[in-house]
């Protein structure tokens, strides 16, 4: 039996084939773009999700498919299953007003314990607020409401669905009851029937790419920590309970492994910060990494701030904006390598002792992401956390925990602790640098005053 993996990430389509003990056995990846039509607005459309997993599917072995994807994003379908609109992603800063509003209807403290979070920008239930309200006659058109991957699946199979882990992060679902909240839907005026049927991840074979990430590094219990360097930048881990935090400064969502939840901080420029930086100064990963190995932590007062699309975890704020501080004559582009390497290290830091303050012990995590190729990113990030790091044998990150979903589902695994136990290697660990700690301790002290002093700035 052949497992597949479909990841509908922000950059690309990934699809990956394993075998039932985890060995990968083809992969195939479709890149498209994304629109910004507005400062702080990203869309993307939705054929090009469609057409990109077409042409994964078609490079790949045929055998039975799970789904990931980037979370939160909002396709609205009308009456025929046509797409109304370019979708709003999850980096998507331009509903501040619509969260207000919802925290208002709701009650802050009712939304938290209904939905174990807060209403930011990136979720979905602020995006229909702002159709209603900024695009009403399309808004008088919608039927069905999806998320990115399930708009995939709804095209290869028809089916209106979601898994619960993808579906706590619309800020519409009963996040301790695991189903849609009546309650939260009518404060909000929005109909229930345009909601997909939602199901347990493994019922489905689908989840957020966050829990299906946690998945593919073998996360389904508390301990261990998945850190994930992606496009955006996670601290995740699983909770004994469903317990959320009492000012939701962190997501407390349902986890891809039955009746389990999980806790996670999210940065929206992580990788995505080190791709802008390549893009504007050119070069390729590896040689950027070459010149940032160059200097000492540090970077001689060099820093980075990661907010290049606002920012959620800690700070919840769309109008966040990233900033080098310290610069010299002395710094080329090693130097603003290695200081951006640094800057979103930190801000995965804020992230871990978000999670800490909830109770959950640390000791060590688990890394994956585009970023975790890099071994000099990955020993800046143990060294700025003071953990240590884990990498596993597969590299495919969300696609992997996807593909094992399909095996429970489809019977080749009991259960996901059966699936992490075939198929999930650890490959390599990376500690802390023992000479680097003390620096990054200083650092992150030094980088926590960053955002207060920007902020300011902004407000002028
Ligand atoms: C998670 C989140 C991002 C996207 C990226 O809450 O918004 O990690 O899922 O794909």
């Amino acid at each position: 039996m052949t497992l597949i993996g479909l990841d509908v990430g922000t950059t690309a389509v990934k699809g990956i084939a394993i075998s039932p003990d985890g060995e990968l056995l083809a992969s195939a990846s479709e890149e498209y773009s994304l629109s910004m039509p507005h400062p702080g607005w990203a869309e993307q459309d939705p054929q090009d999700w469609w057409r990109a997993a077409q042409a994964c599917l078609a490079a790949l072995p045929e055998g039975e498919i799970g789904f990931s994807g980037q979370m939160h994003g909002l396709v609205v379908l009308g009456a025929d299953g046509n797409v109304l609109r370019p979708a709003i992603l999850w980096n998507d800063q331009r509903t501040a007003a619509q969260c207000a509003e919802i925290e208002d209807r709701v009650g802050l403290d009712r939304l938290i314990a209904l939905t174990g979070n807060r209403a930011l920008t990136g979720f979905t239930a602020p995006k229909l607020l702002w159709l209603r309200e900024h695009e009403r006659d399309l808004y008088q058109r919608i039927r069905h409401v999806l998320l990115p991957k399930d708009y995939v699946r709804f095209r290869l199979t028809g089916e209106h669905a979601i898994d619960v882990a993808d579906a706590s992060g619309t800020l519409l679902f009963d996040v301790a009851r695991r189903r849609w909240s009546d309650e939260v839907c009518d404060a909000l005026e929005i109909p229930l029937e345009w909601l997909p049927r939602a199901f347990e991840s493994t019922e489905i074979a689908g989840a957020g790419d966050q829990a299906a990430a946690a998945l593919g590094v073998g996360i389904v219990s508390p301990g261990l920590v998945s850190v994930v360097l992606g496009t955006s930048g996670v601290v995740f881990a699983v909770l004994p309970a469903y317990a959320p935090d009492e000012q939701a400064r962190v997501h407390v969502f349902c986890h891809a492994a039955p009746g389990s939840w999980h806790a996670m901080g999210v940065m929206l420029s992580a990788a995505g910060s080190f791709a802008w930086l390549r893009g504007v100064l050119g070069g390729d990963y590896r040689t950027l990494d070459e010149e940032a190995e160059r200097w000492e932590p540090g970077v001689e007062g060099l820093q980075f701030a990661p907010y290049l699309a606002g920012e959620r975890t800690p700070h919840a704020d769309p109008d966040a904006r990233g900033a080098f501080t310290g610069l010299t004559l002395r710094h080329d582009r090693g130097a603003l390598a290695r200081a951006t390497l640094e800057g979103v290290a930190y801000g995965l830091r804020d992230s871990l002792e978000l999670l800490r303050d909830l109770g959950v012990d640390a000791q060590a995590g688990r890394l994956s992401g585009g970023g975790s190729a890099s071994g000099l990113w990955s020993r800046i990030v143990a060294s700025v956390l003071g953990i240590p790091l884990e990498r596993t044998e597969s590299q495919e990150g969300s696609a992997f925990g996807a593909a094992l979903l399909a095996g429970v589902r489809s019977g080749v695994f009991a259960d996901v602790q059966e699936a992490v136990a075939r198929c999930v290697r650890v490959r390599d660990r990376i500690d802390p640098d023992e000479r680097w700690v003390e620096q990054y301790e200083r650092g992150y002290a030094r980088y926590r005053m960053l955002y207060p002093a920007l902020r300011a700035l902004q407000e002028r």
